[in-house]
């Protein structure tokens, strides 16, 4: 047994798995790319479980209808509430109390490190996919949904969105890494974006390693690799440095923003 599952299996018998419940109109897609790498031995490995609730199972009628036009007008169907309602009350039943229960839209709160790692301090959630136009209002805020986007696009569903949002979850959960400190290095755990990384060989295609990373100077290299990370942010980043400007006790960029006003 390797270190790795040794933790792994460690963990799950301390604790209980993180759940995440899906509801959708396509079951097979789950689990999908989360059977895979990482996500898919921790979800053998008992650290988090899934369960899948058909949508149409819930439907009305014999065709188990889920959706129906838009009062009003307008293009496309809206889901039911009263078929939504019977799906997630099905679904809560195996879930915790403290589930998060979650809508993934595209209108909703962009999903970020810092929400993930809230969403990975809960038990579990419960994530509703939406296809068609979305859902009907009501059922949206009888059933407490909070709506959360995975960027400013649009997608044909949240079964994708579902699937980013486990996945960037279960890295974080204990076990699931081989070296729980990587997640201190990742891209905004500390606000700023992750400085680049090298490996062997030390020279390929006429490009070198930089020499301070071989120096064997940790000191030196945390410092090197700090400025990168600033350099990066502020040159990609604007939004992402700004905020990590504002978030500096004192002056952390070279005395240029010492009262802390966003720069420009
Ligand atoms: N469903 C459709 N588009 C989406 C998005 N951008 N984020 C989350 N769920 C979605």
């Amino acid at each position: 047994m390797t270190e790795q599952n040794q933790s792994i299996s460690a963990q799950s018998a301390q604790t209980k798995p993180w759940q995440a419940a899906v509801l959708t109109l396509f079951p097979d897609m789950f689990p999908g790319v989360l059977g895979q790498s990482l996500a898919g031995k921790a979800l053998q490995s008992g650290i988090w479980s899934l369960d899948v609730t058909d949508i149409r199972e819930h439907g009305v009628g014999v065709h188990h209808k889920v959706d129906d036009p838009p009062f009003g007008g307008g293009p496309g169907m809206v889901m039911r509430p009263d078929v939504m309602a019977a799906a997630i009350d099905s679904a809560a039943q195996t879930m915790p109390a403290d589930t998060r229960r979650i809508y993934l839209s595209p209108r909703g709160k962009q999903l970020d490190q810092a929400l993930v790692r809230e969403l990975s301090t809960a038990s579990g959630v419960m994530l509703v996919c939406g296809r068609y136009e979305g859902l009907d209002q009501r059922i949206i805020d009888q059933s407490g949904l909070m709506e959360i986007s995975i960027g400013d696009y649009v997608l044909s569903g949240g079964e994708m969105a579902a699937q980013v949002l486990i996945d960037a979850v279960v890295r974080l959960l204990p076990g699931v890494m081989g070296n729980p400190d990587a997640h201190h290095q990742d891209s905004f755990e500390d606000g700023l974006l992750e400085h680049p990384l090298y490996t062997h060989p030390r020279e390929w295609s006429g490009v070198t390693v930089p020499d301070i990373l071989l120096s064997g100077d940790h000191g030196r290299i945390a410092t090197w690799r700090h400025e990168q990370a600033k350099q990066i942010t502020r040159d990609r980043r604007d939004d992402l440095w700004q905020k990590w400007l504002l978030s500096q006790p004192s002056s952390d960029d070279g005395g240029k923003n010492s009262n802390k006003k966003p720069l420009k």
